[in-house]
């Protein structure tokens, strides 16, 4: 895989420049230390087994928010519950004076719950429950956004007068787990939308997109910047003063496949920002959900059964207690491809099909693009799958083949 604007490969160093020190070196994979903190190790060896468990290192979380917060000049970041919502990351975060990008009335529900103050919450999600808005703006949520005529009329009856902001399709996107299509809508529509808004007594605060999500490559915030700024200029000629932009998520984790460091970024995006709009840039807020916590976290996972189709197939296909229903639902397509770590590394390897527990043959990785993997793995052998913070508790089957859900713990 290539980073666009590095076109190469990205070195090594370049990745490990940012990692913690705090690195287990037993764990190496591929030159690209793995995340597994001593305190997850230890953790790991203090705990017996009992089925998949995720281990999140909170003093990653707050590394990572911290570089990004910096790299951004201090803009203030937005966590995306979603990408985990882990009560103790919400709480370390919220002690670092994060915000909290919200999806859905669970969401604000738990945000509130452990006291946080509403008015750091956004309602990010451009489909909302009447009931929902209803609910979020009793609280003293105060920020919706919206991409439709109808949506704004929904938040215009349960919530007058709130502050509303339009988010912006994004057409082109290279990220690996994009979000386009669904989201946003085009600048022409946002500006009718804008002036719909102000009829409806709501009051227009800025603009959203998302470049979708594990974006690698920096220069992908430049095309939708471009068309932000064009639009900022056309929206206020008509007396829409905006005041905020919001450059959306996609913050990467460090899969297979590398990333720059945080710091990188937020150098590159800020330029970006200030060409785009002549070197008068608008105050920023960002919504980093896989950025804050995806490289956080450990999954430990056991095989159950290492096998060949036929005594003469190269691949052998190695089944976990683990698999797309139970956490690893990012890698459909294989978009998001995660490294496996074994106690047998550093011998010869062979290529592995992985597949995961249940009674489905949707339920298999990396068929594609196998894998490799010690020749000498076996049944009962541990696995761990680094970065896997974010998109794998929540973003899983409930009870599908009576299978219990992926446990998650915090260290640090
Ligand atoms: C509205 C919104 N903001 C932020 C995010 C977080 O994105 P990422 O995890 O790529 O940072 C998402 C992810 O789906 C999102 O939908």
């Amino acid at each position: 895989m290539f980073v666009g604007e590095f076109g190469a490969r990205l070195r090594t160093r370049e990745i490990e420049e940012d990692i913690p020190t705090r690195v287990n070196a037993a764990v190496d994979f591929e030159g690209v230390r793995g995340g597994v903190t001593e305190a997850i190790s230890e953790f790991l060896a203090a705990t017996p087994y009992e089925g998949p468990r995720l281990v999140m290192d909170l003093d990653l979380v707050e590394q990572a928010y911290r570089r990004l917060h910096a790299s951004l000049d201090g803009a203030p970041l937005y966590y995306a519950v979603k990408a985990n919502p882990n009560p103790q990351i919400l709480r370390r975060l919220n002690q670092l004076g994060a915000r909290f990008d919200v999806a859905s009335r669970g969401e604000i529900a738990r945000c509130l719950e452990l006291g946080f103050d509403p008015g750091r919450l956004s309602f990010g999600n451009t489909v909302k429950r009447p009931s929902d808005i209803a609910f979020a703006y009793a609280n003293g949520v105060d920020g919706f956004a919206f991409d439709a005529e109808e949506e704004l009329v929904k938040i215009a009856e349960a919530a007058p007068g709130a502050r509303v902001f339009c988010r912006l399709l994004v057409e082109e996107c290279d990220a690996d787990w994009p979000l386009s299509r669904k989201f946003g809508c085009a600048p022409e529509m946002a500006e009718r939308l804008f002036l719909r808004a102000v009829e409806l007594g709501l009051k227009p605060i800025g603009l959203s997109f998302h470049v979708g999500s594990q974006m690698r490559d920096p220069s992908g915030w430049r095309k939708v910047l471009t068309q932000a700024a064009a639009l900022w200029r056309r929206v206020s000629l008509r007396g829409v003063r905006l005041e905020m932009l919001n450059i959306g998520g996609g913050f990467p984790a460090r899969y297979s496949e590398g990333a720059p460091p945080m710091a990188f970024y937020g150098a590159r995006i800020l330029d970006l920002i200030s060409e785009a709009f002549n070197g008068h840039p608008p105050k920023i807020i960002a919504e980093p959900g896989r950025g804050l916590v995806g490289d956080a976290g450990v999954i430990e996972a056991e095989v159950l059964l290492v096998s060949r189709k036929s005594d003469d197939d190269p691949k052998r296909w190695v089944y976990l207690d683990i698999g797309k229903f139970g956490g690893l639902a990012e890698t459909t397509d294989e978009a998001i491809r995660y490294r496996i770590l074994t106690d047998r590394d550093g011998g010869a390897v062979g290529p592995c099909v992985l597949a995961g527990p249940t009674c489905d043959s949707v339920d298999v990785m990396y068929e594609r693009d196998p894998v490799m993997l010690p020749l000498g793995l076996k049944a009962g052998d541990r696995v761990l799958i680094p970065a896997t913070g974010a998109y794998t508790t929540t973003y899983a089957s409930v009870w599908f083949n009576g299978i219990e859900p992926m446990q998650e713990f915090t260290v640090g």
